[in-house]
């Protein structure tokens, strides 16, 4: 039979420390030539300004058979008052192809993507750094914020986005959720942060490059 897994079932399970250590691990394994993973399949929905892409990974020593699909739809939030980015996750029984699980990839990827950051942030960034810049006051800067500051001890952090009244919320929010001090700045104070983290859908640059100080992680 196969399992099906909305995100209600993972919220309690995949918590930040082990989404980081999965994905640390997950690099170490393809560096080390033990996955299979072809090189991910895109197709533009241009009549709704979307995208979905198609990710499948197999890795043999751990019998692991699945694929991933990710779609970003820009416009979500205002018309349908969905998340930007929908996930799907389908999973094969390595020996037969049966399908085992059918997992929402919506809150994996929200995670997954934020676990990247952290583990490029515990290697990466400077051991001292303890301030944090995002830009973007949606679903990645909420799970930036809680990942980065699972690999460094934060003082801070300042918020940029389009919306100040969506950005003063957020900050409240992550305030209360984190007890890092949150609050909003304007662009060049994110920017001027030791860890910046850019998380909006803008197609434009949202800062100037000369603001970023020497040192900073981005
Ligand atoms: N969600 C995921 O799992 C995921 C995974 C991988 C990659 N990504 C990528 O990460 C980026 C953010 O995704 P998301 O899911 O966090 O989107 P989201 O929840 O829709 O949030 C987008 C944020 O960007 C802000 N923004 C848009 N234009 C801006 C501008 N010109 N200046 C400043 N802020 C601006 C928005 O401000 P307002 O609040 O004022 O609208 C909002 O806070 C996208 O490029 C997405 O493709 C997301």
């Amino acid at each position: 039979m196969t399992l099906i897994l909305d995100a209600d079932d993972l919220v309690g399970v995949l918590d930040y420390p082990t989404a980081i250590e999965a994905v640390e691990g997950a690099f170490r394994d393809l560096g080390s030539g033990k996955v299979v993973m072809p090189v991910r399949l895109t197709i533009r929905v241009e009549a709704h300004e979307g995208v979905s892409a198609f990710m499948p990974a197999y890795l043999p020593g751990k019998d692991q058979l699945g694929i991933k699909v990710v779609s970003a739809f820009g416009r979500n939030r205002e018309k349908f008052g969905l998340p930007t980015v929908i996930g799907s996750i389908l999973l094969l029984d390595a020996k037969s192809g049966m399908p085992m699980a059918i997992v929402d990839g919506t809150y994996v990827t929200a995670v997954r993507t934020a676990a990247a950051s952290a583990v490029a942030t515990k290697y990466m960034a400077r051991e001292d750094a303890s301030t944090l810049g995002i830009f973007g006051s949606g679903v990645q800067g909420e799970t930036h914020l809680l990942a980065i500051s699972e690999v460094r001890r934060l003082d801070g952090a300042v918020v940029n986005s389009r919306d100040p009244k969506r950005c003063e919320d957020f900050c409240e929010r992550m305030s209360k959720k984190t007890g890092i001090k949150v609050r909003p700045g304007r662009p060049q104070q994110v920017a001027e942060s030791d860890i910046v983290v850019t998380a909006t859908t803008s197609k434009t640059p949202v800062f100037d490059g000369s603001w970023v100080k020497r040192g900073t992680h981005i």
